[in-house]
């Protein structure tokens, strides 16, 4: 395993390289909580979906393709917990799902050397059942907790103290003899993993050192990604289909692995299981997936928006009536990419569809109504201009 060790803690520029070997204890990636994302995108996920996506995850930092300044960042804070021997600072990760949250939080620990427990916010329902979990923690354990805005505010309330002191404050006896006791806990690092930053309460956002937001990936990562994933499930592709892939991938290392896997099947199933080019395409165009990656959801989502909205504004809630899903998952799963593509506008009025996103849609032959919103008029000043 590679590292970086610097004498200047803090300096990236100064870091040198050099291998460092020792051995992460055993990781239960079986008890990893997941988002249940289907093709691409919410949906319940295939049997074994899970066993494949745990054999792509890569396991150290060194494999963990794109997102470079975390990396660095990550890496600088890593080893100066290390040399110091102590728990490293809590993060925060947040992004959409699928960029590499849950992946990022095993690497942390195996850089660590330490065990990781693997929870997250509507798991644990009372504050006992967190303090079951901290005070069976080993020094310098990674305690990962997904969907951390879901937590409750009870349980939040334990955790304050927690991150803060490494102590747990637990009441004894019940009436006018109860009184509170505080214990020590054992030090430790919570990694909290989130869609949206912006749902955590301030204190316990202010309880992390480090808070890590992870962005959709370039192409060329997406490309690489690819590779890496071809070669741990033994297909040959081209590295024009890599790419095509990694195009249609909503710039998320999940999908691009699942369009791997249904792209393997199709060269499986309709030639001789190498991945060229058109089998790419061929698998593209049954999936329903267009130029661009978007779905039959994304599709549907912006032809509401375009058609019984007028192109907007509309709220996310109206929007999710017409859809039959749930807010939330507009909000987490879908609006994400299309928002990053340029396709949706977010106004304090609701959403709006733009221009491209109208464009793309009728270039798919889609109906596209003239927008309702009143476009802001240019004044006809110019035209009566004396001309010269
Ligand atoms: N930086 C990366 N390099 C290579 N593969 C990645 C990377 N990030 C994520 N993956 C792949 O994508 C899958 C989903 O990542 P995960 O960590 O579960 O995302 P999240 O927790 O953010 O939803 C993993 O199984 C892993 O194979
Ligand atoms: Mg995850």
């Amino acid at each position: 395993m590679k590292l970086m060790r610097s004498g200047h803690r803090g300096a990236i520029s100064s870091l040198r390289r050099t291998s460092v070997r020792f051995h992460a204890k055993l990781l239960d990636s079986a008890a990893m909580t997941d988002d249940a994302l289907s093709l691409l995108a919410a949906g319940a996920s295939e049997p074994g979906d899970l066993a494949v996506e745990g054999s792509l995850r890569p396991r150290t930092l060194d494999e963990y393709i794109g997102q470079r300044e975390v990396k660095a960042s990550l890496d600088v804070l890593l080893q100066a917990a290390r040399g110091r021997g102590e728990a490293a600072d809590h993060v925060l990760l947040y992004g959409p799902p699928g960029l590499g949250k849950t992946t990022l939080a095993t690497i942390i620990a195996r850089e660590l050397g330490v065990n990781v427990r693997y929870t997250s916010g509507p798991a644990v329902e009372r504050a006992g059942d967190l303090a079951a979990i901290l005070t069976a923690l080993d020094e310098r354990d990674v305690l990962f907790i997904d969907e951390i805005h879901r937590l409750n505010r009870a349980v939040e309330e334990i955790l304050y103290p927690a991150m803060e002191d490494f102590a747990l404050d637990v009441m004894i006896g019940k009436g006018p003899s109860a009184r509170s006791l505080r214990l020590s806990l054992k030090p430790f690092t919570v990694v909290g993993a989130t869609t949206r930053a912006g749902r955590i309460s301030g204190p316990l956002r202010d309880r992390f050192g480090m808070t890590y937001r992870l962005d959709f990936y370039g192409e060329d990562d997406l490309t690489s990604i690819v590779e890496r994933s071809a070669r741990i499930l033994g297909v040959e592709v081209d590295a024009d289909a890599a790419r095509l892939i990694a195009k249609r991938g909503r710039g998320t290392p999940r999908i691009v692995n699942r369009l791997l896997r249904r792209v393997r099947d199709h060269a499986e199933v309709h030639g001789d299981g190498r991945i060229h080019v058109q089998a790419v395409a061929e698998a593209m165009t049954i999936l329903d997936i267009d130029d661009l990656g978007l779905d039959t959801t994304d599709r549907k989502l912006l032809a509401a928006i375009v058609q019984k909205f007028g192109s907007g504004p509309v709220g996310v809630q109206a929007l999710a009536a017409v859809l039959a899903e749930e807010a939330d998952t507009i909000e987490d799963v879908y609006e994400p990419y299309l928002l990053r593509l340029g396709f949706l506008d977010r106004t304090p009025q609701g959403r709006i569809a733009t221009e491209p996103a109208r464009q793309h849609l009728a270039a798919l032959g889609f109906d596209v109504p003239a927008p309702r919103r009143a476009e802001p008029e240019m004044p006809a000043l110019w035209d009566d201009l004396p001309a010269g």
